[in-house]
């Protein structure tokens, strides 16, 4: 039983309600809107005098709340800040959901801003309400979230809910990802993570999945090499969604220079034989988190029926370390043809990326390639978890990655990337293979592993995310409790709007 699949979120006309909880947005300046004006004479005055005794003056993330004035239960003021604040009605939304959580049912007096702003703010209410409580069978009933029906008041009720549906389906990919993100390695190993890719047939995705025969007979070193230590048999899931309008009158349907989105799916990262400390090992169950985020946008792109061709490839595998595991010093054969000297099993990432790049490339010649991957530790130094690594061997790629990042509030911060041969790419010279995996110390991690992954990609457009800083969070956030974000289905939603016809 999940939390967010009994949340109800309803839009309806401005009429003030006459009990229940009530949320009343109010911006700098405490201007209120008709319903909250409404609701301060039907109060008598009180909402204004209890907003000037509590001092509130309307900032983004202040609050008051009125306990059971006249007839109602409960009335939460939520400072709104100033007009047109990046994504304040999200932020607002989120807010409802943190505090009123208890509640079972709220009525929000959304009709101070558009249908827009209303659905937005639905969104960001849903979204800080996800939970993941499948496996706590004490809860005590006060722990439990009630919140189940969520009104929003707004004088455009069926402009908000269209909005709303199409934020929706995207909703549906975050959650999505945060479900698979969450999970713990011993229950999403690759087989059953690729079953739950199959779940989004219903969707109108086709679903193909290849195990250890297909791979090894595609010739999938690297990444072989990363699964041979695991007793899971590694999977490649390869999604697509073909929404071009192209293909209307064509029965037989082929992706025409789709847009590739590729995912590292490592459900368990120990590290293999060049093992982890013990300390933390836990979070390598999310190491999976950019395969998870490719498939929740799938699920989000079809979900709201995208008017584009988009595939999606994951590899994903269990690096592990046992009697058959790769050793620091062997040498493969990647798909690609290159061989690559596995100087650091831990390194392991690359090499799982590398063949499904070459793949992805190969088999769907892509109009452009985007790869999102918890791929370094390096990049949370550099970064920290605000911002996730952005590498692109294409100016404008990046660009319009990056804004699509700044409009969605999943931020991407450009590092550097240089031709083969130069710098950092010489670092990866090795004496006795093509390549080898590891550049030559610790300095520049994040730079050389993308380095690694150039390699591999050709002369198609690339671009590659480090979300390893960004995937999981130690603490709540204005539109995610602590754990899992999702990070990189609403990014990856907002940039594939730019291709839509
Ligand atoms: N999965 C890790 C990177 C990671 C670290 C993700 C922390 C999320 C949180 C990756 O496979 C890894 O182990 N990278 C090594 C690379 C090194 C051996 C060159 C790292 O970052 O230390
Ligand atoms: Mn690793
Ligand atoms: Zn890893």
């Amino acid at each position: 039983m999940k939390g967010v699949a009994m949340l109800e979120i309803t839009f309806a006309k401005p009429v003030l309600p006459e009990g229940g909880v009530l949320v009343v947005p109010v911006g700098e300046g405490l201007e209120l809107s008709g319903l909250a004006m409404a609701l301060d004479e039907a109060l008598g005055g009180g909402l204004k005098r209890a907003l000037e005794a509590a001092g509130f003056k309307g900032k983004a993330g202040s609050s008051a709340t009125l306990l059971a004035p006249g007839s109602y239960k409960r009335v939460l003021a939520l400072g709104a800040g100033k007009p047109g604040e990046a994504r304040g009605a999200e932020t607002l939304g989120g807010a409802v959901s943190a505090a009123l959580g208890k509640e079972e049912a709220v009525s929000v007096l959304a009709d101070g801003v558009n249908a827009e702003e209303a659905a937005a703010l639905a969104l960001g209410l849903r979204l800080r309400a996800y939970r993941f409580d499948k496996y706590r069978t004490t809860l005590k009933d006060d722990e439990k979230p009630k919140l189940a029906k969520v009104a929003v008041l707004t004088s455009a009720p069926k402009e908000a809910a269209a909005a709303y549906e199409r934020l929706s389906a995207v909703a549906k990919g975050v959650e999505l990802t945060r479900d698979l993100v969450t999970e713990p390695a011993n229950v999403l190993f690759p087989a059953e993570f690729a079953e739950r890719c199959e779940k989004l047939k219903k969707l109108g995705v086709k679903v193909e999945v290849m195990g250890q025969t297909e791979l090894d007979e595609l010739g999938f070193g690297t990444l072989l090499a990363v699964s041979q230590g695991s007793a899971h048999e590694p999977k490649m899931v390869v999604m697509q969604w073909l929404g071009d309008p192209a293909h209307e009158d064509k029965k037989a349907k082929k992706p025409v220079a789709p847009i590739a989105l590729i995912g590292k799916g490592v459900c368990f990262d120990s590290g293999g034989i060049s093992i982890k400390p013990a300390a933390g090992m836990e979070d390598m169950k999310w190491d999976m988190a950019g395969a998870g985020a490719v498939t929740g946008a799938m699920a989000a792109l079809a979900g709201r029926k995208a008017r584009v061709d988009v595939v999606g490839l994951i590899g994903l595998v269990e690096n592990m370390p046992s009697g058959t595991a790769t050793r620091p010093g062997d040498v493969v054969k990647s798909y690609s043809g290159q061989t690559v000297e596995i100087l650091n099993t831990d390194a392991e990432g690359r090499l799982v990326l590398a063949d499904v790049l070459h793949y992805a490339n190969t088999r769907f010649a892509p109009r452009l390639m985007v790869d999102l991957a918890t791929l370094t530790g390096a990049i949370i130094v550099g970064l920290g978890h605000e911002y996730a690594g952005l590498f692109a061997n294409d100016d404008e790629l990046a660009a319009k990655l990056a804004l699509a990042g700044e409009a969605v509030g999943e931020k991407l911060w450009r590092m550097p990337l240089v031709k083969k041969g130069q710098s950092y790419d010489k670092e990866l010279n090795s004496p006795i293979a093509d390549v080898k995996n590891i550049g030559g110390g610790r300095a520049g991690g994040s730079i050389t592993a993308a380095q690694f992954l150039q390699r591999f990609v050709g002369e198609t457009k690339w671009a590659h995310l480090d979300i390893a800083g960004v995937a999981w969070a130690g603490k709540d956030s204005a539109t995610a409790p602590k754990g899992a974000t999702g990070f990189g289905v609403r990014l990856l939603d907002e940039f594939v709007k730019g291709f839509e016809g």
